[in-house]
């Protein structure tokens, strides 16, 4: 059995960009979906459907990210295996093309995280797809007075080994400070996976994220099997009244080391994905309202 979950971002999404979302969200889980049913790993998975995200300028991941105040694109990523708790994470790296494939590579490094042009080096040394930082901003991105923060790319994944996996990309918050490092390169923040428990990923309100630990938290409440049997209502949602508590928005998605996906969120939109080795089709929605509909 596998399972696979994504999101695009804790946001409010104009209704003439649903569409996109839609179609967006579908090629990233068809992506992993491939690699899933052909007997591929989590992390392979993840980092499949994470190259779609990031090269769709519909989300705030790698092509078309959010612009720092600098008017540049710097991006943050992370991917996590949760057998052995391997973690590669980048923050503030500039011109590459698929910042989750560079968090993918530092898996198995001595270091955990590496920023900015450290980050890009690694990148060069180990012949992953660079460019020119402007090559990031899409035409239309250039013109954009969007002040609207468009957040993060995750996704989550169970193989059929019972391996979980978890990846995150973001270019941070619109007009956010050059230099800034949210929640989604560090673990226990923006997301973390315990083959044992489950994995989780976060998007939303960086500071506010990592302030409270929300992947902590999460693999806090997946320790009570009772409460990860809940699903979203108890594994999720008292990390998000945290983060409203301080005025942050955020959402989340989850899967359990069964394979039982969960997600919430308090912003008004999010976009997600999710599919199993029993589903024909993906289920996809703009928002945790339209589910029951
Ligand atoms: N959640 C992404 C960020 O705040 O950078």
């Amino acid at each position: 059995m596998w399972s696979l979950i994504l999101h695009g971002g804790a946001k409010e999404i104009d209704p003439d960009e649903e569409e996109a979302h839609r179609n967006g969200c579908i090629r990233a889980i068809e992506a992993g979906r491939a690699v899933l049913a052909g007997g591929g790993t989590a992390v392979n998975a993840v980092e499949a459907a994470g190259r779609v995200l990031e090269a769709d300028p519909t989300f705030n991941a790698g092509y078309g990210a959010a612009l720092n105040s600098d008017g540049e694109v710097e991006m943050c990523a992370a991917v996590m295996e949760g057998k052995e708790f391997n973690v590669g994470a980048v923050a503030v790296i500039k011109g590459v093309w698929h910042p989750i494939s560079v968090a993918r590579a530092m898996l198995h490094e001595e270091p955990m995280l590496l920023a900015s042009d450290g980050a890009r080096r690694f990148a060069a040394d180990k012949g992953l797809e660079l460019c020119d930082p402007a090559d990031l901003i899409p035409p239309q991105g250039k013109a954009s007075t969007k002040s609207r923060a468009r957040d993060t790319i995750g996704i989550v994944a169970l193989d059929q080994y019972g391996d979980l996996a978890v990846g995150t990309s973001t270019g941070g918050l619109e007009g956010c400070a050059p230099g800034r490092v949210g929640d989604s390169p560090q673990p226990g923040c923006g997301y973390y996976a315990d083959n044992q428990l489950g994995a989780v990923a976060f998007s939303g309100d960086g500071e506010h994220i990592a302030r409270k630990v929300l992947a902590a938290r999460v693999m806090q409440a997946l320790s009570s099997a009772q409460t990860a049997a809940a699903g979203a209502e108890e594994v999720l949602e008292p990390s998000l009244r945290e983060v409203e508590a301080i005025s942050g928005e955020a959402g989340g998605i989850v899967l359990t080391s069964a394979g039982m996906s969960s997600w919430a969120h308090n912003s008004r939109d999010f976009a997600v994905a999710f599919m199993t080795s029993e589903d024909n089709n993906p289920h996809v929605f703009m928002r945790k309202k339209d589910e029951g509909k």
